[in-house]
């Protein structure tokens, strides 16, 4: 039988301050630039989350040199030209990031390679990826008919290509912008709807020359990138649980120290300050071209809003405690334009829905998001993560809104990117944990 945590509080209430893990995105993109580049890199403030582990372990098996104490990564490479041929399938986990910018960073490459990752990341779309990559000229097969793990990825020469986005999907977009770094030509990648810049961000850091504006981004091919020294800030989308909670408990207030505030990130401070949070930020600093803050949030009284157009991607992976904090505002909060939700870890407007109501939730999913209509009591009961672990730390942070305790189903998905998320929640309500 899979293991299941009981969560359970009285009258909780959210005190305190928190460093949260290190951004996955950024800790992602700083082992793989790493890699690609030459040389000693330093990562500190990495996030030491199993998706963040698997990205890693590829590299390792490329010939990169990856030392790991903790959070803090030492790479030494010999830079991609000279990556070795791995033996056995190149494992991506639940990880959609490790896969998706994996396969465009092995495109252009030297090696061949066969791509792996579990039961759902095998059933979660690849061709987003496959079809600019294979307009590039890249070599990747696979078995089955649709283009989904394991794909087998021979390195080849790759050419340049002006491409437009059909989905609003740093993923893509980043998968693009490293095979165009291996690609004879200027790749341009264009995006009606802005997604997370940080893959441009980190090239540049790392020496590229990356032009962006406008919705158009584009690099030129065959740049040689440098090893750096990166300091990876705190995750704002595992920041949010904590931020959610503490809007809708009354007395609370937490500070959050050192947390990303990318621009194309902070969807979730928007809508809390909309829905009636009260937030402060302050010590705003810069380092290696990614915003970081403290950020104090409160609780406010709330109220139902509408999400939807180019905020959704600023808080795409947010969405599900979104989902719960409506459950407990005055009103109707409508969550459209979100249908990339259906494609994530698992279908998150479904689960989200499911869970919800069975805690009591006015809740109705539609194809492209939720109608929530609030405030309703909830109560404890079973919830499944689905192996998710956005809804597994969703029905730990409802369990602070419930009567009686709610029992999570498969609880350790939530290690894939908050390995101390239980250890924080603990500390923040004095232990009120039975
Ligand atoms: C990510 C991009 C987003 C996000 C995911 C991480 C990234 O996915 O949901 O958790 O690091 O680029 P999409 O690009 O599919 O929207």
């Amino acid at each position: 039988m899979s293991e299941i945590r009981k969560v359970e509080f009285i009258k909780p209430v959210l005190k305190g301050e928190l460093v949260v893990p290190g951004d996955k995105s950024i800790s992602h993109r700083a082992v793989m630039l790493g890699s690609i580049a030459e040389g000693k890199t330093l990562i500190k403030g990495f996030l030491d989350g199993e998706d963040c582990l698997r990205t890693i372990e590829i590299f390792t098996q490329l010939g990169v040199s990856i030392q790991r104490s903790g959070t803090v990564v030492t790479i030494d490479s010999p830079g991609m030209q000279n990556w070795i041929q791995p033996t056995g399938d190149l494992y991506a986990g639940n990880s959609g990031t490790t896969a998706r910018l994996m396969l465009g960073i092995l495109a252009g490459s030297k090696v061949t390679t066969v791509l792996s990752g579990d039961e759902s990341l095998s059933n979660r779309p690849m061709d987003r990826v496959t079809i600019p990559l294979k307009e590039m000229g890249s070599k990747i097969q696979t078995d089955k008919q649709a283009s989904l793990l394991p794909l087998k990825v021979i390195g080849t020469t790759l050419n340049a290509i002006d491409y437009i986005m059909p989905v609003a999907s740093a993923q893509v977009k980043s998968a693009i912008l490293f095979a165009g770094l291996n690609a004879q030509g200027t790749t341009t990648v264009t995006e009606e709807t802005v997604s997370r810049d940080h893959t441009e961000r980190m090239l540049t850091y790392f020496g590229a020359e990356v032009h962006s504006g406008g919705g158009r981004v584009s690099i030129a091919g065959g740049q040689t990138l440098r090893g750096m020294e990166v300091h990876v800030p705190g995750d704002i989308s595992s920041a949010a649980f904590f931020m959610a909670a503490a809007a809708m408990l009354e007395g609370s207030s937490v500070e959050f120290k050192r947390v990303g505030l990318n621009p194309t990130r902070t969807g979730i401070i928007d809508v809390l300050r909309e829905m009636g949070a009260q937030i402060e930020i302050t010590n705003t600093t810069d380092e290696n071209g990614e915003p970081s803050a403290t950020i104090v949030v409160a609780h406010g009284n709330l109220q139902g809003i509408t999400i939807g157009g180019e905020l959704i991607p600023r808080l795409i992976d947010e969405l599900p405690v979104i989902a719960l904090l409506a459950t407990q505002a005055m009103g109707t909060t409508i969550i459209k334009d979100a249908e990339e939700l259906r494609v994530k870890e698992t279908d998150r407007i479904a689960a989200v829905t499911n869970e919800l109501k069975k805690m009591g939730a006015d809740i109705e999913a539609t194809p492209d998001g939720m109608i929530i209509h609030g405030p309703t009591p909830l109560t404890g009961g079973v919830l499944s993560s689905y192996g998710d672990h956005r809804l597994g730390m969703m029905a730990a942070i409802a369990a602070l809104a419930t009567t009686g305790a709610v029992h999570i189903e498969d609880p350790s998905c939530i290690n894939i990117s908050y390995p101390h998320f239980f250890e924080d929640l603990n500390k923040l309500t004095k232990n009120q944990d039975k």
